[in-house]
């Protein structure tokens, strides 16, 4: 896509779209937000702790900024103390992963809703865990998380509801997206599985115009993992080529989408001055909206399941993200990194 276009999509989206708040009931449900201490998680956990969450796990590095989001939201919401809870987890850290993984299966009976909300935007190098920072948070703890989590998740929908849930649902995985992804190249597309990873890493050490675009290309990775999740949870592969993710419900338990808050008021680009300005100028939409388009998303029906949602509507997405054969390599490539790295016992 011409950055041309990618403008035309965001000033619609900016200028003529917006998201209604969200309305559906959290009530006996449980619910995993991650990076809710602030942003579009904090906003989300507001409106799902309004909407009578019976337990939001609010899922953060700094406890300290999470416990008073936390007094925050039972303050404004008069909700129960024991409604919202915070627990410490680190996404630079596959340890830290794992034991958030852990911890959820050891002391959480069911999981209703995970929001893989959190994640940066950096513009200094690093390489936590031996990969570029923003591919460690936003793609592979990500993915570890969900993809560790997604039993309990279907152990849930083998539950059914809680007896007096006045709005049953199945169980949904929202890992947050971006527009962003749509100007993402993707030079590393074409290295085998044992490379990617890796090329990707020392493609943004060594190459600063690759390092800028490595944002919008963690977002494409996003939407790549989570369609090849859907289409192994269907277990026999995308049926018919683009747009294949058909009649899900018949196969699979879990709804898991990809919502697009598009460009909201947050600390995400806190390192890049620049972006205060593009905010005034596409008119970036406050914080408590891009929270909306999450929880929407996390009650949202069959049809978004494997989906890309911008203002909460089915959006095709960049054409790259229906390469199943390249969501497999990227997922191949993940599961191995973590099979070096010896974090799979679950
Ligand atoms: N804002 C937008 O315009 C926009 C547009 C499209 C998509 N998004 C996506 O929306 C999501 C939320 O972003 P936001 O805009 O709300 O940004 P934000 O205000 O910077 O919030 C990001 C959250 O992620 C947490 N986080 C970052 N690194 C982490 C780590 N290593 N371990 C655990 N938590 C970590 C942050 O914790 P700390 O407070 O400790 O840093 C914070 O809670 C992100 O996935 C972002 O890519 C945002």
């Amino acid at each position: 896509m011409s950055t041309l276009e990618f403008l035309r999509g965001l000033i619609y989206e900016q200028y003529f779209q917006s998201v209604p708040k969200p309305t559906a009931s959290f009530a006996h449900k449980t619910v995993i937000i991650t990076g809710s201490n602030v942003g579009l998680g904090k906003e989300a956990a507001r409106h799902i702790s309004r909407l009578g969450c019976t337990r939001l796990i609010l899922g953060v590095r700094n406890t300290t900024a999470g416990e008073e989001a936390r007094k925050e939201i039972l303050a404004e919401m008069s909700a129960p103390e024991s409604s919202i809870a915070v627990w410490e987890v680190d996404l630079s850290s596959f340890d830290s992963v794992v034991g958030f993984v852990q911890r959820a299966n050891r002391e959480l009976d069911r999981l209703d809703v995970l929001l893989c909300n959190a994640g940066i935007n950096t513009v200094k190098f690093s390489e936590p865990e031996g990969y570029e920072s923003i591919l460690t948070v936003n793609v592979l703890s990500t993915y570890l998380m969900a993809s560790r989590l997604l039993p309990l998740l279907e152990r849930t929908a083998a539950a059914g509801p809680v007896p007096g849930d006045p709005e049953p649902r199945p169980p949904h995985l929202s890992i947050v997206g971006s527009d962003t992804h749509l100007l993402a190249k993707f030079p590393e597309q074409h290295e085998s599985a044992a490379k990617m990873l890796e090329a990707i890493t020392a493609n943004c050490k060594n190459d600063a115009s690759r390092f800028r675009a490595q944002y919008p290309t963690s977002k494409l990775l996003v939407l790549l993992m989570v369609r090849d999740l859907v289409y192994r949870q269907k277990r026999s592969g995308p049926s018919s080529g683009v747009n294949a993710i058909d009649k899900p419900e018949e196969k699979y338990p879990v709804i898991i989408n990809v919502p697009n808050p598009s460009l909201c008021h947050s600390s995400l680009t806190r390192e890049i001055p620049a972006a205060r300005f593009i905010k005034f100028v596409f008119h970036a939409r406050p914080a408590e909206m891009g929270g909306s388009a999450l929880v929407n998303a996390a009650a949202a029906g069959w049809e978004t399941n494997g989906q890309y949602l911008s203002s909460n509507k089915v959006n095709k997405g960049g054409s790259l993200t229906w390469d199943s054969a390249l969501g497999k390599k990227l997922v191949t490539a993940i599961e191995e990194c973590f099979k070096r790295l010896d974090t799979t016992e679950h």
